[in-house]
């Protein structure tokens, strides 16, 4: 009977069949033979337990420590491995090694996620998606830290934790609060076009294999003799775009709030008998530096995409994932994406929000996982680390004898000379230090273009009949400024909103 489960459902069963003739002893962390794991040692049948029994102890103290810090964003997830091949030369643009010639593979790691949501919490909420791949590349590893939308809500790292914090539980009452979401939204417009993506048809994709992946900051390419290129980098998923009806989303939310989760796993596995697995194409979009200099929108900004028709999609190669992980905390709870892991070729851009993205991952899993997290071996480099980093709490890697200071004269690993052909050209910048409010940088062209030329009319009645689900609930004033918010995006839209404001809906929390 078992093989007609589904292949989550009978993963015991299969590890079972692959170990049965493989099993051991039980020992204790010190790999000691356990002779007793019913009974704890007492004295006298019905007496107290003895201090002396130290394999009890070690148990009741380990399960105490069992859990990590979730992650502050994007803690409910579903992680798995694969493989990037190239398919089209870009040689031309980077010297990175990954995209070095037709048919290079490199493996990847790849975590999707949902962003607000606590560890446990449904797979089927609107929400962004994350969509982040970590390549594990000979030359270090590249991670590319992206979401399932080419754009993002706040232009400056500043604004980051004020909308997060909107975005998740009221501090006396705990739960989820329509007063704090809109407010912020309301009151920042630069999130228009992406709360415009949001509540569309795709804030709400049926599982993670149905949806596109997006870099969604500007990255630099650096080719040969420091040659820069600003790029963009995309995945499009090969299953298709696929998206849940709001409502059957909050039945799955009751009766299978792991939806997504369990289904990358059963395609993996069932992909292992067919050889037909999760899969997307990459693509970049370029822009050289002169015409970034003369585009009426600043290609920096993350709130704005650069339009397919000035900027098309350039075919670069196939993701490809075949490999659930052998255990979910080891390979997915501890694997910890940098956007500032960057691999020769590939650089940062003047994108603010990706700025302060660089600095804010290491700090982040520093306190998720501890100071030695790149030696967890999920997110160990293929190629051997050195330099002059030691100790801390479990330094696995603590490179032996080798000196810890440099300059030294004893052998210690020295500068790559190299290395220097692969960063971006010197360039001269001048500007006033200040704070520059990018609050008002064209919030509403893009958004009123994807409204006016990319919805249809059934999409365009679905988004704001999903905006007005929970903006109905926000109070009056939050509500009239999101009228007029959106109002700026094209008077129909306004008009609609507020017509759908004082309709009988069913509204979803
Ligand atoms: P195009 O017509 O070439 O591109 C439209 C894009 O919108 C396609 O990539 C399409 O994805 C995507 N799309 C369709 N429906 C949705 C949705 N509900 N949520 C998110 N994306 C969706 O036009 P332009 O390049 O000139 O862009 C026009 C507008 O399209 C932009 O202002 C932006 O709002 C939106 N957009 C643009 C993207 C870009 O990188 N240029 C990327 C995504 C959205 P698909 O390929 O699956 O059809
Ligand atoms: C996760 C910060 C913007 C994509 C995280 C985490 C932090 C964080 C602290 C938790 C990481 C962990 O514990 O492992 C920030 C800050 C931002 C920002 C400060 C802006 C200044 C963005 C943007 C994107 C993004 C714009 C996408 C384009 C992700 C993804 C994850 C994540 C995909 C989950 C990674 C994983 O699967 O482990 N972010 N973030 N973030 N962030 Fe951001």
């Amino acid at each position: 009977p078992t093989n007609k489960r589904d292949p989550a459902s009978n993963q015991l069963q299969e590890w079972y069949s692959r170990n049965k003739y493989k099993i051991g002893h039980i020992t204790s962390e010190s790999g000691v033979a356990v002779p007793n794991q019913t009974s704890s040692i007492t004295v006298g049948k019905y007496g107290p337990i003895v201090l002396a029994d130290f394999n009890l102890i070690e148990q009741l103290g380990h399960f105490n420590r069992e859990r990590i810090p979730e992650r502050v964003v994007h803690a409910k997830g579903a992680g798995a491995f694969g493989y990037f091949q190239v398919t089209h030369d870009i040689s031309q643009y980077t010297v990175s090694k990954v995209f070095e010639f037709i048919g290079k593979r490199t493996p990847i790691a790849v975590r999707f996620s949902q962003v607000a949501g606590n560890l446990g919490s449904a797979d089927t909420v609107r929400d962004v998606r994350g969509f982040a791949v970590k390549f594990y590349t000979e030359e270090g590893i590249w991670d590319l830290v992206g979401n399932n939308t080419p754009i993002f809500f706040v232009r400056d790292p500043i604004l980051f934790p004020m909308f997060i914090r909107t975005q998740k539980r009221n501090p006396v009452t705990n739960l989820r609060d329509w007063d704090m979401f809109w407010d912020f939204l309301t009151l920042r417009p630069e999130s228009v076009h992406q709360t415009m993506i949001l509540f569309s048809d795709r804030g709400i994709p049926d599982g993670h294999r149905h949806q596109h992946g997006y870099g969604s900051h500007t990255f630099s390419l650096i080719g040969k003799d420091r040659k820069l290129t600003w790029c963009k980098f995309v995945f499009k998923t090969n299953q298709g775009i696929r998206n849940l009806d709001p409502q059957k989303a909050n039945e799955l939310a009751g009766t299978d709030p792991d939806y997504a989760l369990r289904d990358l796993y059963n395609s993996i596995e069932d992909g292992k008998k067919t050889d037909d697995f999760p899969s997307w194409t990459m693509y970049i979009q370029v822009m050289t530096t002169d015409q970034a200099k003369k585009q009426p929108f600043n290609p920096f900004d993350i709130t704005k995409v650069w339009p397919h028709k000035d900027f098309p999609l350039i075919e670069v190669g196939q993701m490809v994932l075949n490999q659930n992980p052998s255990n979910y905390f080891s390979d997915v709870e501890q694997v910890a994406f940098n956007v500032n892991n960057l691999t020769p070729g590939i650089g940062p851009s003047p994108d603010r929000l990706l700025q302060g993205r660089l600095w804010a991952y290491q700090d982040t899993h520093r306190y998720r996982l501890g100071v030695n997290y790149e030696q967890l071996p999920v997110n160990n480099s293929l190629n051997k680390v050195s330099n002059f980093q030691r100790d801390g709490k479990s330094a696995f890697n603590n490179q032996g004898g080798a000196p810890n200071w440099y300059p030294n004269s004893f052998g210690g690993p020295s500068v790559d000379l190299q290395a220097i052909s692969w960063t971006p050209p010197p360039e001269e910048i001048h500007g006033t230090q200040d704070y520059h409010d990018l609050g008002d940088d064209d919030n509403f062209s893009q958004a009123r273009v994807f409204w006016n030329k990319v919805l249809d009319e059934g999409a365009k009645t679905r988004l704001v009949a999903n905006l007005a689900g929970t903006l109905k609930i926000a109070n009056e004033e939050i509500r009239d400024r999101a009228v007029e918010m959106f109002t700026k995006v094209d008077q129909s839209m306004g008009k609609r909103l507020k017509a759908a404001l004082v309709e009988e809906v069913t509204v979803n929390l």
